[in-house]
C-alpha cells in the first residue's frame, strides 16, 4: 500500500486487527463515519441508489460520484478514502481505466480506487497500478452486473461458482491489488480466499473469516426501507426517527407552537417605533 493513510490499513492487517470500512457519500455521512471511528471510507457507487435515487448502481456518472467523493475527502482528511469506479468508466480499455482512476485521485484526493470483477479487468487493474494508483478488487456479487432485483442473491454456493470466485480473487491479488472486497459469498468460501491471498479481505455478506467488514452507511443506520439482505445488521432507526422528528415539527408549525418567542430575534421598542415612524412618513 502506497501512502501514509493506506499504510494505516496495512498495519491493521499485519497486526491481524479487523479493518472497519463504511461507505459515506457527503459531509454529514463522512463526519459520522469519522466520529464513529471507522478505519477507511468507501465512497461506493451504491450512492446511486442510497443518495441519488437511481434504480441501480449502473446509472451514476463519474462526475456525480466525483462530486460526492470530494465532499468526503474534505470532511475526512486523515482517513483513507477509496473511490469507486462507476459502471462504464473503466471497462473499455486500459487507457480509459487509467484516465478514470486518475480523476478520482487528482480531482477527489482518493487514496485508492475500487473496481468490480476480474477476467478482462485484470489488465485494467495492472494498468492503474502501473500508473501509481492503488486498486481494491471486488469479487463475488458484483452489483454493476446485476440487472434485476433477483440478481442480488449470494454467489459461490455451487462448486463451479465458488472456484471461479477464488480464481478471480487469486488473479486480482497477483495483479497487485491492495485489498479485496468479497460480497455475498458463503463464509467457508471467503475463508479459502483469505487463506490464499496475502492482502486484506474485506467482507460484505461474506462471513467472519475476513480481514475486515464493510457495510453501506444507509443500511447500518436504518435509512434504507424494505427488505434488507440477510447480512445487514441495522444499528439505528434513522428513517423512522428522523421522519418522526420532521412530522412533529410540521405539527408544531401547523399548530402555532413553532417558533416560540425564545426562537425569534428581539428588537428594542425604540428601534421598532423608529421603523414605524419612518414607514408612516413615506
Ligand atoms: O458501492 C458500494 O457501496 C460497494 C459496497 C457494497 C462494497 O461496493
Amino acid at each position: 500500500m502506497s501512502n501514509d493513510r493506506l499504510a494505516q490499513l496495512a498495519a491493521l492487517h499485519t497486526r491481524r486487527e479487523p479493518i472497519v470500512m463504511l461507505t459515506a457519500y457527503d459531509f454529514p455521512s463522512a463526519r459520522i463515519a469519522v466520529a464513529g471511528g471507522v478505519d477507511v471510507i468507501l465512497v461506493g457507487d451504491s450512492a446511486a441508489m442510497t443518495v441519488l435515487g437511481y434504480q441501480s448502481t449502473r446509472e451514476i456518472s463519474t462526475d456525480e460520484l466525483l462530486m460526492l467523493t470530494r465532499a468526503v475527502r474534505r470532511t475526512a482528511p486523515d482517513t483513507p478514502v477509496i473511490g469507486d469506479l462507476p459502471f462504464g468508466s473503466y471497462e473499455a480499455s486500459d487507457s480509459v481505466a487509467v484516465a478514470s482512476a486518475s480523476r478520482f485521485v487528482q480531482e477527489a484526493g482518493c487514496d485508492a480506487v475500487k473496481l468490480e470483477g476480474a477476467g478482462e479487468m485484470i489488465s485494467r487493474v495492472r494498468a492503474i497500478i502501473a500508473a501509481g494508483i492503488p486498486v481494491f478488487g471486488h469479487v463475488g456479487l458484483l452489483p454493476q452486473s446485476v440487472r434485476t432485483r433477483e440478481g442480488y442473491k449470494a454467489r459461490g454456493r455451487d462448486p463451479e461458482q465458488a472456484l471461479a470466485i477464488v480464481a478471480d480473487a487469486d488473479a486480482l491479488a497477483n495483479a497487485g491489488c491492495s485489498a479485496m472486497i468479497v460480497e455475498a459469498v458463503p463464509s467457508p468460501v471467503t475463508a479459502l480466499i483469505t487463506a490464499r491471498i496475502g492482502i486484506p479481505v474485506i467482507g460484505i455478506g461474506a462471513g467472519v473469516e475476513t480481514g475486515g467488514q464493510v457495510l453501506v452507511y444507509h443500511d447500518l443506520l436504518g435509512f434504507s426501507e424494505g427488505r434488507m439482505p440477510r447480512f445487514v445488521r441495522t444499528y439505528a432507526s434513522a428513517f423512522g426517527d428522523l421522519s418522526a422528528a420532521v412530522r412533529i415539527w410540521a405539527e408544531d408549525v401547523r399548530g402555532g407552537r413553532y417558533p416560540s418567542v425564545a426562537e425569534t430575534y428581539p428588537i428594542t421598542d425604540e428601534a421598532l417605533a423608529e421603523v414605524r415612524r419612518r414607514l408612516s412618513a413615506q
